[in-house]
């Protein structure tokens, strides 16, 4: 199935249980954390993931693009935060830091810049719940789509195939209504979308029809969003 992810860093901050809302239907809320450090913007921090978490019943994907995330990351799971994505750059000791997350209870992600290679981490892909491959460089809302991440997102694809994994495979950047199907028929299962979605009038609808161009994009495919 393909999966619709909002990022609230295109919402209103000052209104986000309503902006959890507007987008009912959402697969996961994706929320972008970032600590000035690893990216050159600053947004939130546990205390609010933890009264989103409170404020709405759509589970939380955490993106972690911070440093140290081997220190924070827990505490984001203890916040509420169903999944947690911590960045391959940045994690100390990425085995440990997955098995950390996944025995509180969510889910664990690792996320690569797009200059970033899979290929060293094919090992590790067993220790994972998804992959998010960066289709930007991090740290800001409405960046354009960077095409020259297609090839790691379907060198990643045949990866998790070659090896039998139940792990999806989530781009985040640039993703919309013209970029989404690329993303899809590249291999891509879970789809962040900030601006395409909070800039759209109707935010809701916007994940709709993300989500039916995702599936359309890879009918046929022997692997996830068809089915
Ligand atoms: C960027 C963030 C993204 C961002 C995507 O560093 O990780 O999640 O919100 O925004 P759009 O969809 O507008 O590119
Ligand atoms: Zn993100």
């Amino acid at each position: 199935m393909a999966q619709i992810n909002p990022s609230i860093l295109s919402a209103d901050f000052a209104r986000l249980a309503d902006e959890a809302e507007a987008v009912r239907g959402a697969d996961w809320l994706h929320v972008d954390v970032m600590d000035n450090h690893f990216v050159p913007n600053l947004t939130l921090g546990v205390p609010i993931v933890e009264s989103l978490a409170r404020a709405t019943d759509i589970p939380l994907d955490c993106h972690l693009m911070i440093e140290q995330p081997d220190r924070w990351a827990p505490q984001f799971v203890e916040a509420g935060a169903g999944s947690v994505t911590f960045h391959a750059e940045a994690a100390a000791a990425p085995v440990r830091l997955a098995r950390e997350i996944r025995a509180m209870g969510a889910r664990a992600s690792m996320a690569l810049k797009p200059a970033s290679p899979i290929e060293p981490y094919e090992d590790l892909l067993p220790e994972l719940d998804m992959v998010l491959i960066m289709t930007v460089e991090p740290g800001f809302g409405g960046q354009a789509f960077l095409d020259i991440v297609l090839p790691k997102i379907r060198r990643t694809r045949q990866l998790i195939e070659k090896h039998g994994l139940d792990l999806w495979l989530q781009v985040d950047g640039g993703v919309s209504a013209e970029t989404i199907a690329r993303c899809a028929e590249a291999g891509a299962d879970v789809f962040v979308a900030g601006s395409a979605v909070y800039g759209a009038a109707d935010p809701a609808e916007a994940v709709r029809a993300l989500r039916a161009q995702a599936v359309a994009a890879t009918a046929g495919a022997p692997w996830s969003c068809a089915h």
